[in-house]
């Protein structure tokens, strides 16, 4: 059997919708770049994370350098957890923002206690990241930080659309939050990224700065009130984006059965644990992440792959303050950081894996464990 580490879905009714919508659009009748579809998935997406308005981009890192563009944190810092995508710090760094590690908890989500240590004079927001599409009960605590300090929350929501903690969802905590489309997604449209937020001032900045800081100025186009880069969204991709969009509980569902029958497959197992999810939230499960306790991870890793199950990608095997590009940080230490960062191990998880790829999956694991 083989088995990847993650599959798009696309029913035969979304392929239908998109391939005659895009036909349109070939045949020059709507727009192909930032059009009236964009402007729906902006629409629909709002609604559905629960906040005011949604600015979409081509990708979640450009989502998250908007956000950090538009609140304007140049020169100041920002604490971001170590074990995250780099695509977290870069935005920080290409905003001209310091961004500042801090450690994680047991969920490897931020721990409020070492972000609490971090806070200067200089620092001007909070990025809390949803590792896995896990919403920690640290994003309350560290929202009631923020509203205390006067910092600003950002959300880095790439990998948990869905996802809430007490019927709130990822994307409705902070004063903004990015989102990601990427391929591996638990929706996707290949790339693609969305902001969202309740701020009408941050849209309108944010709605430039993804096109050359343009605003519009009587018969004029070409009016630059901001920097800004090309970061639109192309309709094609927006088309993709609502029908995944009208499929995520349905996908989220599944990920939660699947969850479920690895629970249950692997509860005998004393050499792993689970990262589980908080009381009262909602998990889209993008990673089912477990820690090896007492087993080298490449030996697991690569007798998996002999199985021919590709495990999934890791969140993340090196944080980023061990990372060659940001020397500077190499001395820091973040205990629970390095320990989560080496012994966690994500398993295949897709929308349409089947029962048995799941239990053959888990048999594999219980197997190599032993040897
Ligand atoms: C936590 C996190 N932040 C940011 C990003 C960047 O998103 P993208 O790859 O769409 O630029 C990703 C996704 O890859 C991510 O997982």
């Amino acid at each position: 059997m083989k088995i990847p580490a993650t599959k798009p879905y696309f029913s035969e009714d979304d392929i239908i919708f998109i391939t005659e919508k895009f036909q349109d659009i070939l045949h020059g009748r709507s727009f192909l770049s930032n059009g009236q579809y964009v402007a729906q998935f902006e629409k629909e997406f709002a609604a559905f994370i629960g906040t005011k308005f949604a600015v979409a981009c081509n990708s979640g890192t450009s989502a998250l350098e908007l956000i950090c563009r538009a609140l304007d944190i140049s020169g100041k810092e920002v604490i971001l957890p170590s074990n995250t995508f780099i695509a977290t710090a870069n935005a920080i760094l290409n905003a001209g923002g310091i961004p500042v590690f801090a450690d994680c908890a047991d969920n490897m989500c931020l721990d409020e206690s070492d972000v609490i240590k971090k806070i200067t004079n200089n620092t001007i927001a909070i990025m809390q990241v949803h590792i896995g599409g896990i919403v920690s009960e640290s994003t309350l605590k560290l929202k009631k930080i923020c509203e205390d300090r006067k910092l600003y929350l950002i959300e880095d929501a790439a990998q948990a659309h869905g996802s809430s903690l007490k019927k709130t969802k990822a994307g409705a905590f902070g004063v903004a939050a990015g989102f990601s489309f990427f391929s591996t997604k638990v929706m996707t449209t290949g790339e693609g990224g969305m902001v969202t937020t309740d701020d009408e001032v941050l849209v309108e900045k944010m709605k430039a700065m993804r096109e050359f800081g343009k605003v519009k100025q009587d018969i004029y186009i070409n009016y630059h009130k901001y920097i800004g880069y090309n970061w639109r969204m192309p309709e094609v991709a927006a088309l993709l984006g609502l029908r995944q969009l009208a499929a995520l509980e349905h996908f989220i569902k599944r990920r939660n059965e699947i969850a479920r029958i690895y629970d249950q497959e692997l509860k005998e197992v004393s050499s792993i644990t689970m990262i589980k999810p908080e009381s009262e939230s909602i998990h889209n499960y993008f990673k089912y992440i477990i820690i090896l306790k007492d087993h080298d991870r490449r030996m697991v890793h690569k007798a998996l792959e002999e199985r021919g199950i590709q495990p999934s990608g890791y969140v993340y095997e090196l944080p980023l303050h061990k990372q060659p590009v940001f020397g500077w940080a190499n001395d820091l230490q973040l205990p629970k950081t390095e320990y989560l960062s080496e012994h966690h191990f994500c398993l295949p998880i897709f929308y349409s894996m089947t029962d048995e790829e799941v239990a053959f999956v888990a048999q594999s694991l219980r197997e190599v464990l032993k040897t």
